[in-house]
């Protein structure tokens, strides 16, 4: 069941009262469910079977707490940075259960990975490769490593989160990889115990995953008949959700075609899955300031804004907003925009609303992926405050930014 649902006319997270987490915290707020979190995870986990190692992208929302949660039901993590990494270990993560994605690692990344023994390097490119040898030389220690294949597959989805397409930056292109692998296969500092790909976030149509992993099998079963032997295949993350009217696939749909693409080869599998897993659980809550009429078109003016969240501004993405109290008043259509001094801050266009009086809340659903983690002090806001629910309790997981934490790093450096 979606976790944000009506009863008697008033919006519940869970067993808690959405009103009761306004009055508590203030808007704007994110606001978790941790058992849709649990039973998201726990679905895709048992889907894709024991043979699959399941990662979740710490970037779609990397709160300490969610990823505490995640490491307690046995997760793995997909990491893009330094202070990913920092997280997970803080959060209680296994090193052996980590990947560390991303096309610009630092020298200085690179020998946090290694010196915290995690699982597998995702290695886009070969001046990474020849970085990542260096570094482990150094170390003594031999680098675990994937290199992330470009499979030129169109995941079909928005060209901001397409990867896999030969013109992205993502990737080594499959034709080249494999004289890559041949090339440092007796490295002494590389162990190449993988094969990797991510074409694409919010895939509804699973197609494109099932062709990509088909690549990647492909280019695994023409290295190990020329002698190098790979441990898994990573690929990657994407599923996508239902934010609007989108037919979003189950558990079992990608289980269903990652086994097809794979079928009756006996390797370890890995994915890398973020919004899937946390995208549904988490809403936005915002409160209407004001409402105007600019030329005959309604503005509803909230107090979340594009530096809150971007997905609309930055890929027109659609959430459905849900106010606290079932509403019968009229529906009208209108912007609803939020104070940061922008045209392009927007968080839904032309959208059917009750119009609620100023001052009533309203959950912006969908928020739990790319929603804070994604949000910036932009206009001088302090970050919002982030609350989980576990059942019918009521956490505070990230407090409520101040003035201090605004002013806080560049009072440090004060110069007259
Ligand atoms: N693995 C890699 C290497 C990735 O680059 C990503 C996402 C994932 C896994 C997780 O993908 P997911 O399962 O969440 O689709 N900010 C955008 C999404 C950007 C995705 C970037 N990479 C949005 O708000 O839609």
């Amino acid at each position: 069941m979606h976790p944000f649902h009506y009863r008697a006319g008033q919006l519940y997270v869970d067993d808690c009262l959405v009103s009761e987490i306004v009055e508590r915290y203030g808007t704007p707020c994110y606001v978790y469910s941790e058992l849709y979190l649990r039973e998201r995870y726990h679905a895709f986990a048992h889907a894709l079977g024991e043979q699959t190692l399941t990662c979740y992208a710490v970037k779609a929302n990397s709160n300490l707490h969610l990823l505490r949660r995640l490491a307690q039901w046995g997760a793995g993590f997909d990491i893009v940075s330094a202070g990913e990494l920092a997280r997970v270990l803080r959060a209680g993560g296994d090193p052996k259960k980590i990947v560390f994605s991303g096309v610009g690692k630092s020298r200085d990344e690179i020998h946090a990975a290694l010196d915290a023994g995690i699982f597998c390097l995702n290695v886009e490119s070969a001046a990474e490769l020849e970085r990542i040898a260096e570094v482990a030389t150094k170390m003594g220690l031999r680098a675990p490593v994937a290199l992330r294949v470009n499979p030129d597959v169109d995941p079909g989805t928005h060209k901001y989160i397409a990867t896999g397409l030969k013109e992205s930056k993502f990737g080594i292109p499959i034709a080249a990889a494999e004289a890559l692998y041949r090339r440092a296969a007796e490295w002494p500092s590389i162990a190449f115990i993988g094969v990797a790909a991510h074409i694409g976030s919010q895939l509804i149509d699973l197609q494109p995953l099932g062709a990509a992993a088909r690549r990647l099998r492909d280019l695994y079963e023409r290295l190990r008949d020329s002698g190098i032997t790979l441990r898994h295949i990573d690929c990657g993350g994407g599923v996508g959700i239902r934010y609007h009217e989108e037919n979003a696939p189950s558990p079992a749909d990608y289980a269903a075609v990652l086994d097809t693409a794979l079928a009756g080869l006996q390797v370890r599998r890995v994915v890398e899955l973020g919004r899937s897993l946390v995208g549904n659980a988490g809403a936005l809550l915002t409160t209407v300031e004001y409402w105007k009429k600019n030329e005959g078109k309604h503005f509803c003016v909230v107090d979340a804004a594009m530096n809150d969240l971007l997905r609309p501004s930055l890929y027109g993405a659609w959430h459905e907003f849900l106010p606290l109290r079932q509403s019968d008043a009229p529906l009208r259509d209108c912007d609803i925009v939020g104070p940061v001094c922008e045209s392009g801050d927007f968080l839904a266009k032309n959208r059917p609303l009750p119009a609620i009086a100023a001052g009533e809340s309203l959950a912006i659903l969908g928020a739990g992926a790319y929603g804070f983690a994604m949000s910036s002090q932009y206009n001088s806001r302090p970050r919002a405050a982030e609350i989980l629910v576990q059942g019918a309790e009521i956490r505070c997981i990230r407090r409520r930014e101040t003035l201090a934490d605004l002013l806080g790093p560049e009072e440090d450096c004060l110069v007259d």
